[in-house]
């Protein structure tokens, strides 16, 4: 059997008018893992041609359609580990990288490192061959620019900014992830964002922290979204694997861990996609909604949903 689930991020989803393209998109992601799954490929291609498709479509905040920071730049992390070989890779505030993702995946098999940060990741990621991008600054200008003003209109200071994203889902939505099983029962997992809209430069999420935005092994494969210090702080990714050990299903995981999520932080902190190594699919979220798709050997058919 193969699975694989794919997430465009939990948020307010106000948008209606972009609701079509992007379930085009979710269904476009699933069908990209599903063409190396259904071929006999390793659920870590297949998570991370996913998430490729949801980069490249310009309408999720991750590679082309990333946001920007406090400063108007784009710093984008990526995170991808493969349950077989409990072997991760991942990088954080990239600029000018088409497919974060890829980076985090040449991280995983080119180096012995797990984590690559800001200028040399970009250059790492460039020296090997990866396409570069070149945002386009008008559009980046005009996001910017009403970013700032839903920001002013909460009328709060930085320091408070994680409130703010409580009061304010959309600047946090859109986050990306694919987590898949493939045909010899191996799990993976990954996550591609541009991070918190208006994010202080620098700042770093849970994207690219393994055991926290990102984390599988050989029980489970979980990709998260939301507010990023409340998912590193709870640790989800390796919470989940122990939740998994102890013999809960994805479901049951991914249910628990959102409940705790929001006993601790409040509503309105995040999802997480997971599936362990029997199918079970756990998808949960508390926000008002989340973009969100699967697609198994079992299934004629791939399903999304907006939000
Ligand atoms: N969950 C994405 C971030 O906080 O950066």
């Amino acid at each position: 059997m193969w699975c694989i689930v794919v997430h465009g991020g939990a948020g307010l989803w106000s948008e209606k008018e972009k609701f079509p393209t992007i379930k085009n998109t979710i269904l476009k992601s699933l069908e990209a893992g599903a063409f190396i799954l259904s071929a006999g490929g390793s659920a870590l291609d297949a998570v991370v041609d996913s998430v490729m498709v949801l980069e490249d479509s310009g309408v999720l905040n991750a590679g082309v359609g990333a946001y920007p920071n406090l400063v108007g730049e784009i710093e984008m992390d990526a995170g991808v580990m493969d349950g077989k070989s409990l072997k991760a890779g991942a990088v954080a505030s990239v600029r000018n990288v088409k497919n974060p993702v890829l980076a985090a995946k040449l991280v995983l098999e080119r180096t012995d490192h797990v984590l690559l940060v800001g200028e040399w990741a970009s250059k790492f990621a460039l020296f090997m061959g990866l396409p570069s991008l070149n945002f386009d600054r008008n559009a980046n200008l005009l996001r910017y620019r009403d970013l700032v003003k839903k920001f002013e209109e909460g009328n709060t200071r930085y320091k408070s900014n994680l409130t703010l994203y409580k009061q304010y889902p959309e600047l946090f939505h859109e986050t990306v992830g694919a987590v898949a099983l493939d045909c010899e029962g191996n799990l993976a997992s990954a996550t591609s964002t541009g991070g918190l809209a208006l994010k202080l430069p620098g700042r770093v999420g849970d994207s690219p922290i393994i055991g926290a935005g990102t984390y599988a092994d050989r029980n489970i494969a979980v990709s998260t979204t939301g507010i990023g210090e409340y998912i590193i702080l709870l640790g989800v990714g390796i919470r989940a694997s122990q939740y998994a050990e102890n013999g809960l299903s994805a479901k049951d995981a991914a249910e628990n861990i959102i409940q705790l999520l929001t006993s601790r932080f409040g509503k309105n902190s995040g999802g997480l996609i997971a599936l362990d190594k029997n199918g079970v699919i756990g998808i949960s979220y508390n926000t008002p909604g989340m973009a969100r798709g699967y697609y198994s050997s079992r299934m004629s058919e791939p399903y999304a949903e907006v939000p």
